[in-house]
């Protein structure tokens, strides 16, 4: 039946036909139930996400114990259904599921592959809401993404490094983990003591007893589950709170504490200039968790509080605070729209570097369309990388930056400025697409910019007329 994705509703479909399909049939009360679809629909990663409810808050609770490797989980999700589900997946990968509930009531449950599905003992209401506890635990290893890279929970000679785009969080915790479903979060984490667990939000509360500590930590804005963290180590922590009221807190492993330590002292004065140009902050905290992680090979912008492999340099510093505002709180619907990110977070780098005795954009900006047409600058354009494997590819970050260049240089430095004020003020906390953002752009600058945008966004090739 093309067309027919599982979890639409299916009214008009012959029970053997829906049944051959993979939807719910009406049960023995005579309710008709529909099956949650196991992704999002996100074409880059399908299985990323699921259908049919949307998570208002996880509350995971986690031990982990640095030696063994091995993670212990309970995890709270509070839901609610935007469908009849008669069963819905989680992403969960690797790891032993010991049981669930749904409103404490044990389910049925079983692994296929990353899918937990679940099947409650009653078919859950359309807009109602649900809570749902998995236990699990085993030894969470990280996934590997479709550019060979891995992210997900990654172990570290004394704890681990826990960064989880695009895909990772189903490696520590279930999840609906797509940009799509964001949620509040609160992450209490036990490990050995004078091992330190960061994850995002404000530290609630440390408590040491029988040479375990237990860190309890809340982000009560929305949060897309692969921006969450729960990164454990040896760290040197720093706390304070910047004149704007922002609670910055700072972890760094001793490895890393002298390169890191001149970088982070400008934390506050980055995040103040980040706020001049883009708006208001739009999270209560901040800081930083330096780590050291010899081969993940990337910081993330792990909300309130980007993660870095190794001390960070000034520029990675703005870039991961450029995304709170650019992929944090206004997140993506879809995995192809990435430029959104990394191509705003790679213009503040440039803005941040003119604006600070450094190159101009401009400099920056023909640097980069003086390579020559075969350059994997331009392999694919930016605004439709094409598949998963892309996502995190050299025209993202730097084509997607020179699209900004260009949308500066025709609207004028006035506009363009209300502009990126505008599209964090309009979708705070929420989500924005690629086209919304060429409408905010048209509607600010009174300017017709579809030309401009097929031009850097969509045009396959090195752009000719810059
Ligand atoms: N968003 C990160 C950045 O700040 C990059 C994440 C890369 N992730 C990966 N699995 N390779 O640019
Ligand atoms: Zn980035």
């Amino acid at each position: 039946i093309p067309g027919l994705r599982r979890g639409a509703v299916l009214a008009t479909v012959p029970v053997a036909v829906a049944a051959l399909i993979g939807a719910a049939a009406p049960t023995a009360t005579g309710v008709t139930g529909t099956e949650g679809a196991a992704g999002a629909g996100d074409p880059y990663f399908p299985l990323s996400g699921n259908g049919g409810y949307h998570v208002r808050h996880y509350g995971l609770t986690l031990g982990y114990d640095t030696s063994s490797r091995h993670l212990d989980g309970t995890a709270v999700l509070t839901a609610r259904a935007t469908q009849s589900l008669s069963r819905f997946d989680l992403d969960l990968s690797g790891l032993k599921v010991t049981g669930v509930t749904v409103d404490g009531t044990p389910a049925a449950f079983r692994r296929a592959g990353q899918e937990l599905v679940v099947t409650p003992r009653h078919t859950l209401r359309s807009g109602g809401d649900f809570r749902v506890t998995v236990r699990y635990n085993g030894t969470p290893k990280p996934v590997t993404d479709p550019d060979g890279s891995t992210d997900g929970w990654t172990p570290t000679d004394d704890g681990a490094f826990v960064a989880s785009e695009p895909q990772g969080a189903m490696t520590w915790f279930p999840a609906n983990s797509h940009p799509t479903d964001k949620s509040s979060y609160d992450i209490t984490i036990t490990v050995p003591q004078g091992r330190t667990a960061v994850a995002n939000g404000v530290l609630l509360g440390q408590r040491t007893a029988h040479g375990r500590t237990t860190f309890r930590w809340r982000e009560a804005q929305p949060m897309a589950a692969y921006l969450a963290t729960a990164t454990v180590g040896k760290f040197q922590v720093q706390q304070f709170t910047t004149r704007d009221g922002i609670r910055v807190y700072n972890a760094v492993d001793a490895r890393e504490a002298q390169a890191a330590a001149p970088v982070l002292k400008q934390l506050p004065s980055v995040l103040a200039w980040e706020s001049k140009l883009f708006g208001p902050y739009p999270f209560r905290s901040a800081g930083s968790i330096v780590d050291h992680a010899p081969g993940v090979g990337y910081a993330l912008e792990t909300q309130t509080r980007p993660v870095y492999d190794s001390a960070p340099d000034l520029s990675t510093l703005v870039h991961e605070n450029a995304h709170q505002w650019f992929g944090d709180s206004v997140s993506l619907t879809a995995w192809k729209d990435i430029w959104l990110n990394e191509g705003f977070a790679t213009y503040a780098e440039w803005l941040y570097a003119e604006q600070h005795g450094g190159d101009s954009a401009q400099k920056a900006f023909d640097a980069l369309y003086a390579r020559p047409a075969s350059d994997p600058l331009w392999a694919y354009p930016p605004g439709d990388p094409g598949n998963g494997k892309n996502i995190f590819g050299t025209p993202v970050y730097a084509r997607g930056a020179m699209t900004l260049h260009e949308l500066r240089g025709a609207v004028g430095d006035r506009d363009f400025f209300r502009i990126l004020r505008a599209w964090a003020a309009a979708h705070r906390g929420g989500h924005g697409t690629t086209a919304q953002f060429e409408r905010l752009a048209e509607q600010i600058s009174g300017k017709r910019l579809d030309g401009l945008f097929h031009t850097w966004l969509f045009a396959k090739g090195k752009p000719k007329n810059a």
